[in-house]
């Protein structure tokens, strides 16, 4: 299949080809108000005063039950590190499509896969997006081009994990449960961490087609970055609210399918799209940490909240619900609904 990028670096695409033409009449209301998502200021979870931990961690909560989404900064993932990254997955789309194609990953479970859409074998109308995906943890694999991109992605995978990890802990304890509640309930800490560079490259009708559809993430939670474009849309009150100029260094985070599974329905998992623009390259880093495959995720106990209203989610192996996503459809909630009592 070819690559989104080769198809628009060979100066043929004047217009959207057919099989890339998506349709989003059914949901396009894009927000008139200038709301913006939360910002979270996380070093102090670790360094702040007891008062201002609590309210952080109370900020949390709010943003997790409103949103769904907020952005993260003073998180100590150094802004060299990020532009190193971002370089070095661009250098790694700049690959021959040769040289890639080596790392074309034929199994969902494959360590490393490149390729373009979402799954090409069952997408009714392709997205407008190239993709490598890495599995980073609990086993480290990166691909071994170009030169020094898998130390890069290494030191990164292990700071944003850092990260990750101490942003469970403020979730739980905003939920009422002790800080390492989830994470030890999940076994997060040998638990899985997907890497997912998205690249975006420049489309001549924006309007036409589509980055990524409407879609919910799978995993506990995903920590995103981007380069210097936006085009992340995230659904809020019936709307799309785009997010534009995040601040600088800063990490989006959002919260997947597995947090919404195991709060109960307390934290949702909220639907997002990429939408894509004429003029230049954007590329998206998202990493997604889960449990380990073969862990159950079902509501933990202290959150349902009674016994007559039970739990409203079935538990489900993570792998299993990994298959189930990729199997379906990426733009339709029937992942989770398949998974809702
Ligand atoms: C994703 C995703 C959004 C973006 O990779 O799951 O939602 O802005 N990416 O690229
Ligand atoms: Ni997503």
């Amino acid at each position: 299949m070819f690559s989104i990028k080769s198809q628009v670096e060979s100066g043929c695409l004047t217009y959207v080809p057919p099989k890339y033409v998506f349709d989003k009449s059914s949901s396009n209301c894009i927000s008139s108000e200038a709301e913006t998502i939360p910002t979270i200021d996380v070093s102090l979870l670790t360094f702040g005063t007891p008062d201002q931990r609590s309210k952080v961690i109370q900020d949390i909560g709010n943003a997790c039950r409103d949103w769904g989404f907020f952005m993260i900064i003073n998180h100590g993932v150094p802004e060299t590190l990020r532009d190193e990254m971002l370089k070095g997955c661009q250098s790694f789309f700049n690959l021959t499509e040769e040289e890639k194609k080596e790392f074309s990953g034929k199994q969902l479970f494959d360590p490393i896969s490149y390729g373009t859409s979402f799954n090409t074998n069952i997408d009714t109308s392709f997205f407008w997006r190239d993709y490598l995906k890495v599995w980073v943890h609990p086993n480290f694999r990166a691909p071994h081009k170009p030169a020094g991109f898998s130390e890069t992605v290494r030191e990164f995978s292990k700071r944003s994990r850092e990260v990750a990890s101490e942003l469970v802990r403020g979730i739980s304890e905003s939920l009422g449960l002790e800080e390492r509640y989830i994470e030890e309930t999940y076994d997060l800490e040998v638990g899985s961490q997907l890497l997912v560079v998205n690249l975006y490259p420049p489309c001549p009708e924006p309007e036409v087609a589509i980055g990524l559809p409407p879609h919910t993430d799978h995993g506990i939670l995903t920590l995103l970055m981007q380069n210097e474009l936006s085009g992340l849309q995230v659904m809020h009150n019936g709307t799309w609210v785009p997010v534009n100029d995040p601040p600088p260094n800063s990490f989006l985070v959002n919260m997947g399918d597995h947090m919404e599974i195991l709060t109960n329905g307390k934290y949702k998992s909220v639907v997002h799209r990429a939408v894509v623009n004429n003029k230049e390259t954007r590329i998206s880093l998202g990493t997604a940490y889960g449990p380990p495959l073969d862990t159950v995720v079902s509501p933990a106990p202290e959150l349902v909240d009674c016994e007559s209203c039970g739990s409203a989610y079935r538990g489900i192996k993570y792998r299993d619900y990994l298959v189930l996503q990729k199997t379906n459809h990426l733009d339709s909630k029937s992942c989770l609904d398949r998974v809702r009592i």
